[in-house]
């Protein structure tokens, strides 16, 4: 099936500006998202099996996931289950509206299945994004699967005062989605990544507890450039200030080489990302002894590529450049692939695989 989109659909939208594309589609999809007979159609061709699995208290219908920053405005809430999503990661979300970078700021390096972007969180800002999700709520649309949201930090607020900056996205937030994700691992907003740091961190995730009364799971999703010493620093966060799990990871710094696109500033994902995303999650995993649930993302395109991240310890997975180089049908075949390893290992459930290969 990713041959009809990678032969007919793909080739129309990479002839276009990244960005352009990708507003192209979420327009689609938010069309998608307003039509009861669109998104019913879209699950009868895009649904995988269901392979549910139960985690910080919330049940996934399936293990991917849609990674932040495909949906940075809510636009298509509805449409990512329809896809076959387990779950949807919504935003990043600020507590100021944003444009984000100049443009061009998303590219593709086609030959490496591989995306660079310096979008630098152009949001709407925490109250608009309530507001929309609020509608979708009030219309009867909102999903059946577990919805997060991915929290970061306005350009414009000092450092010293990021805790009040994502105190306030999560006060305006806290009430309409399953999960939360603090976002302190972007490379496109200057110094956001010294946030990462155990002491800044610690008061991030103290102001955001202090005020979660509903108890909503609080994740961290960290950079794939941090080292095990700078991680390990991270995991003694999670117990004093009872987080759910952790992200890993976020785009990377690194480059394959230095050449064409690969010079272009901001964060790579997609294929180049995978051996390190996946080295984090397994360092992770060991540390934690499997106590600390993972969510595995970064370079997820196959089967394969998910089995890998959930035998390193990932319990859950996200997706963002897979969709765009395979297409809608990527979680459907992910799924398959994944149900036929499954029965082929004699496993009941993913639960049964997270960490094998640790
Ligand atoms: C992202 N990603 C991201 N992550 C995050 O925590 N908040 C965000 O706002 C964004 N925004 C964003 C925009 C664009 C254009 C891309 C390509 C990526 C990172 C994303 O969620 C994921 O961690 C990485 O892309 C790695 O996964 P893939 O793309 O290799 O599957």
């Amino acid at each position: 099936m990713s041959w009809l989109y990678k032969t007919f659909v793909r080739p129309n939208f990479f002839d276009r500006d990244s960005e352009e594309a990708h507003n192209l589609v979420i327009n689609q999809l938010g069309w998608t998202a307003r039509r009861r007979w669109a998104l019913s159609l879209a699950r009868t061709f895009l649904g995988g099996p269901s392979l549910p699995i139960e985690l910080f208290g919330l049940t996934f219908p399936n293990p991917i996931g849609l990674a932040a920053g495909m949906d940075k405005a809510g636009a298509a809430v509805p449409a990512w289950e329809a896809l076959g999503f387990g779950f949807s990661e919504l935003g990043g979300i600020t507590r100021h509206e944003q444009p984000g970078n100049p443009k061009p700021r998303m590219f593709r390096v086609i030959e490496d299945e591989a995306l660079i972007n310096r979008m630098g969180f152009n949001n709407p800002g925490a109250d608009a994004m309530a507001k929309r999700l609020h509608g979708w709520r009030d219309d009867n649309r909102w999903p059946a699967h577990p919805v997060g949201i991915n929290l970061g930090k306005s350009k414009a607020t000092p450092l010293d005062e990021a805790p009040e900056d994502y105190l306030y996205s999560f006060s305006s937030l806290k009430d309409l989605a399953d999960f939360f994700v603090v976002n302190v691992s972007s490379p496109n907003t200057p110094n956001l990544r010294q946030l990462q740091d155990k002491a800044a961190l610690g008061e991030i995730l103290a102001a955001l507890q202090e005020a979660n009364d509903a108890q909503r799971p609080i994740l961290v999703k960290v950079a794939p450039d941090l080292g095990f010493d700078a991680l390990d620093e991270i995991l003694e966060l999670i117990e004093p200030h009872n987080l759910a799990g952790l992200v890993a990871t976020n785009t990377t710094i690194a480059r394959p080489s230095e050449d064409g696109l690969y010079a272009e500033t901001g964060g790579m994902s997609g294929r180049p990302l995978a051996k390190r995303s996946t080295e984090v999650i397994r360092h992770l995993y060991q540390q934690t002894k499997g106590a600390v649930p993972l969510i595995g993302v970064g370079g997820i395109f196959t089967a394969e590529d998910a089995w890998e991240k959930i035998t390193a310890g990932a319990s859950l997975l996200q997706i963002y450049s897979g969709l765009v180089y395979e297409g809608p049908q990527i979680n459907r075949a992910i799924l398959n692939g994944l149900a036929k390893r499954l029965a082929n290992e004699g496993l009941a459930h993913i639960r049964d695989a997270v960490g094998i290969a640790s």
